[in-house]
């Protein structure tokens, strides 16, 4: 393995610079050329490459974003975008390639592996939404940005005594809602794997107003539908003010957590390794406390499993 190329792709993470990091010092630790491939796939597409040095990854570990870049990429998806990206991958001479995302990243890795392109993914995304591994970088990051976001409109939602929908991502991923909920005290939860209960949601915010409580807060996950309409119902049933705050992006920026930056730096460290040690097609994940890695094909198969356990622990909680 003489280069190796690194690129992000897909909706940024906290604790993609972290991974970035780890991979160009790993590879320049083992005398391997690494290669920044900018804007995702479309950088791979268009021969957007620069060579990487110990300096160009320098005080970034702490920043959110990617300094390489990210995209959204259609063109890779369809038979002439790959086939353009092997042959930039053959012009640069590019030996094995890490792949920063989350699943549909992974699926253009696999598809670049299965052309004979050693390729690992490692497994980028706030949304946790990846069942194969426990947590995806970034997930934990977007969780303490909600957390504080939460116990900021707890403080007005208490000086007005109204309820607050606080609207978070996750696409149809819950685990956003679920965590940030749990660690929020939200009065109720609403994720997409669970059905919604409005009726239950109502008692909650009449039952806490009956016992003196001021505030209400209802994490929801964005998959779940719209919360202005929920809200306007929510009011109607309670008599309680019901706001909407949709957080929106702010989930995806800011200073990677310590545990973020911790597994971004050991899955960056690992994939280089897999590919000097000749594997390809596999996917970096976080399992049971320890750092793994399996086939990309099997990574992509499992399913998100809901922990059911911690939403009822969560419900119970919040009486
Ligand atoms: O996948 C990450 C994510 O932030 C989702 O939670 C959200 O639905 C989506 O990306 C937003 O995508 P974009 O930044 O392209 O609007």
């Amino acid at each position: 393995m003489k280069t190796i190329g690194v690129l992000t792709s897909g909706g940024d993470a906290p604790g993609m610079n972290a991974a970035i990091r780890a991979v160009v010092r790993t590879s320049i630790y083992n005398n391997v050329r690494i290669l920044g491939i900018k804007q995702g796939y479309n950088g791979l597409i268009k021969g957007n490459i620069e060579e990487m040095n110990l300096s160009s990854v320098a005080d970034i570990i702490h920043r959110g974003g990617t300094i390489l870049r990210t995209a959204r990429c259609e063109e890779f998806q369809t038979d002439e975008g790959i086939e353009k990206a092997l042959n930039v991958i053959e012009v640069f001479n590019i030996d094995g390639l890490i792949i920063l995302g989350g699943d549909g990243s992974f699926k253009g890795a696999k598809k670049l592996s299965e052309a004979g392109v050693p390729t690992i993914g490692v497994p980028c995304t706030i949304d946790n939404d990846m069942g194969y591994t426990d947590y995806t970088i970034g997930f934990f990051t977007a969780v303490e940005t909600v957390v504080d976001a939460i116990s900021k409109i707890r403080d007005t939602s208490s000086s007005h005594g109204r309820a607050n929908i606080v609207e978070v991502m996750g696409r149809s991923c819950g685990d956003i809602a679920l965590f940030a909920g749990l660690a929020g005290g939200a009065e109720s939860i609403i994720v997409p794997e669970e059905a919604i209960d409005i009726d239950s949601v109502c008692r909650k915010v009449i039952k806490g107003r009956n016992r003196g409580k001021l505030h209400s807060i209802i994490a929801l996950a964005e998959g779940v539908g719209n919360a202005y309409e929920l809200a306007k119902e929510i009011e109607e049933k309670t008599g309680a003010e019901t706001k909407v705050t949709i957080l929106g992006h702010i989930q995806r920026g800011g200073t990677p957590t310590a545990f973020d930056r911790i597994i971004a730096s050991k899955m960056g460290n690992k994939a280089v390794e897999l590919l000097i040690e000749g594997k390809s097609g596999r996917a970096m994940g976080f399992k049971d406390n320890d750092i793994i890695d399996l086939d990309i094909d099997e990574a992509l198969s499992q399913e998100k499993a809901f922990d059911r356990e911690m939403y009822e622990v969560a419900k119970i909680l919040s009486i």
